[in-house]
């Protein structure tokens, strides 16, 4: 008899965009005439810039020819790439991290999933509440125990260090879903929180190419000594509009250390990269040039206007809710902006409403956790053309 990790019969029964999808889709059966918007999944619309597809269409050729085939690759990336990542997203700001310290992937979300393997399912873990769902499930399916860490309008969506001692950490900025930041001071006290306690932070910085302000760390290594207690998760998706074509990576510094539980330390990097080796081939070579492009002059201008692009609808999201009398976080630094549902009404009758009068389609906060509750979630991936409409229809909405 094969026995099942029960653990996952904890679970909601359906991830949470995936909920969302089906909704839809029922909807738009039965109402086929109607132009629903969707500003739900932070899926982008953008298509891939020039620079990436050119470089995606030349290795193309060259894996086609004898001298050019690559077969397997190095399950923690090319060289050229993870050179180009230390370079751009670290040197660049001042931070060293060595090559070997980087991972590429397909993918942050399963990174973020995947790195509990090398953590003992008896960690106690802090996530911020409310969060991106793939957390907290991945944890929830490990049978870890859960320390949330509410998030509102009542602390400036700020999270208060835990009361009892955690061993890891979960922190996304800028945020999804509130779309908010933690400046250097604020993100200082969780190094210092984390060193304390030999805890580790993981952290998802996804959305760094939005920060507009000054002082907002765009990677947690600008604070010092997070080199010793953080792991960095960042992503190609968002920026290059890799959510189909899939690339990612994630650091892990080489000073880092687990424990056994005799007390033994261990390093992190050996563990994830024994892991990497086991479980994963690598991404494909054309997917890791195009990567690449992303820090060539022309792939770094067209993306640099890409989130522009996404930064103005966010702010004619921000201005045009705040318009039609709502109240609303995000959207500065984050392709996020979340707001505060009519009063009396959840945020899953916002949006049933939402989409059943005015054709658009959001993520209802408490889909992202209980502190959710009362909030929406709308995303500036969209066209500016339909994000203009949308907020026509808010406006006009009775
Ligand atoms: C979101 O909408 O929260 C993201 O698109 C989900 C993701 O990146 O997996």
């Amino acid at each position: 008899m094969s026995l099942i990790n029960e653990n996952f019969m904890k679970l909601e029964d359906s991830y949470l965009f995936s909920t969302i999808a089906k909704k839809v889709a029922k909807y738009t059966q039965e109402n086929p005439n109607k132009k629903i918007i969707k500003l739900g999944i932070g899926d982008v619309t953008k298509p891939i810039v020039p620079a990436c597809l050119e470089a995606m269409h030349k290795a193309v050729d060259e894996i086609g020819t004898a001298q050019g085939f690559k077969g397997y690759g190095p399950e923690q990336g090319y060289e050229f790439l993870r050179k180009a990542i230390v370079e751009n997203d670290y040197k660049a700001r001042g931070v060293e991290i060595a090559e070997d310290e980087v991972f590429v992937s397909d993918g942050a979300k399963c990174d973020c999933g995947n790195i509990v393997d090398i953590f003992s399912s008896s960690n106690k873990v802090a996530i911020t509440d409310p969060v991106y769902p793939v957390y907290l499930d991945t944890n929830i399916m490990c049978g870890r125990e859960i320390v949330y860490l509410p998030v509102t309008e009542e602390n400036g969506f700020i999270p208060e260090l835990p009361k009892e001692k955690v061993d890891m950490i979960y922190l996304c900025f800028p945020n999804n879903p509130t779309g908010t930041v933690l400046n250097k001071e604020e993100l200082k006290k969780w190094v210092d929180y984390a060193k304390e306690n030999k805890a580790i932070i993981l952290y998802d910085c996804a959305y760094e190419a939005f920060i507009t302000e000054e002082n907002v760390p765009h990677s947690i290594y600008e604070v010092d000594g997070a080199l010793d207690v953080a792991i960095e998760f960042k992503s190609y998706s968002k920026t290059a509009g890799f959510t189909g074509v899939r690339c990612a990576y994630v650091i892990v510094p080489k000073r880092l250390k687990g424990y056994t539980k005799s007390g033994e330390e261990i390093s992190l990097n050996k563990l994830w990269n024994r892991r990497t080796c086991t479980k994963f081939n690598g991404v494909s070579y054309i997917v890791q040039r195009a990567a690449e492009a992303t820090y060539k002059e022309d792939g770094k201008k067209q993306i640099k206007e890409n989130i522009k692009a996404y930064l103005e609808n966010a702010k004619i999201i921000k201005e045009g809710l705040e318009e039609a009398g709502f109240t609303v976080y995000g959207g500065v630094n984050s392709p996020y902006v979340w707001l505060k549902v009519p009063e009396k009404m959840t945020s899953w009758e916002f949006f049933d409403k939402l989409l059943e009068e005015v054709n658009i389609v959001g993520t209802p906060g408490s889909g992202f956790g209980a502190h959710g509750e009362g909030y929406f979630r709308l995303t500036a991936f969209g066209t500016k053309e339909n994000t203009i409409e949308a907020m026509e229809r808010i406006k006009n909405w009775k």
